[in-house]
């Protein structure tokens, strides 16, 4: 499963990049509104930064200015992808710009339905947001069983994209259902790395190195 982080802060993603586990980068107005920084100087930034995909979001309702804002975006650099919203126009806009060779990802599915569709307009990506599932009381990560199993049954080459992600759980979990990539904050990427028993045994180990030292040094 690739990793990216759901970030627009430049720091978070240097720090992630310099780590060398990054795969890419998702981003969102939000995300972006969040740095207060100019929308496409921020996507080149983080595609100066992050080797594997970039995506940056449109904001058109209409897939003519989905298509129109999808290719400024493609011009900022090889690695960006389109998000487009799942609705019948974002579809129609992923259609036109997946035959134009630029490649889309499907943003806010919360339905293995909607995966279907952004699958069959030939969506790269497509990103069920389970963490806004949970927050209306629903399970998150069954939709990514869920369109794990209509992907395999049918043979799409859509990646499945598992978005907001909220904790480390959500990362175990949508990594053992088969989700092909996950997209979660620094915070959470971060978390990723530590376990009460790793800086326990490093201590124990430190402290036995000391005492070794010292040993030696009265031979
Ligand atoms: C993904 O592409 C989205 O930017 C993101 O994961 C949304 O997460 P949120 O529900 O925490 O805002």
């Amino acid at each position: 499963m690739k990793i990216f982080i759901d970030s627009a802060n430049l720091d978070e993603i240097r720090k992630a990049a310099n780590i060398g586990i990054l795969d890419g980068c998702t981003t969102n107005p939000t995300l972006i509104l969040k740095e207060g920084k100019d929308y496409k100087k921020t996507l080149k930034e983080i595609c100066g930064i992050v080797k594997g995909h970039v995506s940056a979001e449109t904001v058109s309702l209409n897939a003519e200015g989905m298509v129109k804002e999808g290719k400024e975006f493609a011009k900022i650099a090889k690695n960006i992808v389109i998000k487009v919203p799942m609705t019948p126009e974002g579809m129609k806009a992923c259609r036109i710009l997946t035959k134009s060779g630029i490649k889309v990802n499907t943003t806010l599915v919360f339905s293995a339905n909607q995966a279907l569709l952004a699958a069959k307009a030939g969506s790269y990506l497509v990103s069920p947001f389970i963490g806004r599932l949970d927050d209306i009381g629903e399970k998150g990560t069954e939709l990514i069983r869920e369109i794990r199993q209509v992907y395999d049954n049918y043979g799409f080459k859509s990646l499945i994209l598992a978005a907001s992600i909220r904790n480390t759980e959500h990362v175990k979990e949508v990594a053992m259902l088969g989700a092909d990539i996950a997209t979660m904050p620094f915070k959470v990427y971060e978390e990723l790395f530590n376990h009460k028993l790793t800086d326990a045994g490093i201590k124990k180990f430190l402290d036995d190195w000391n005492k070794l030292q010292k040993e030696l040094k009265k031979k």
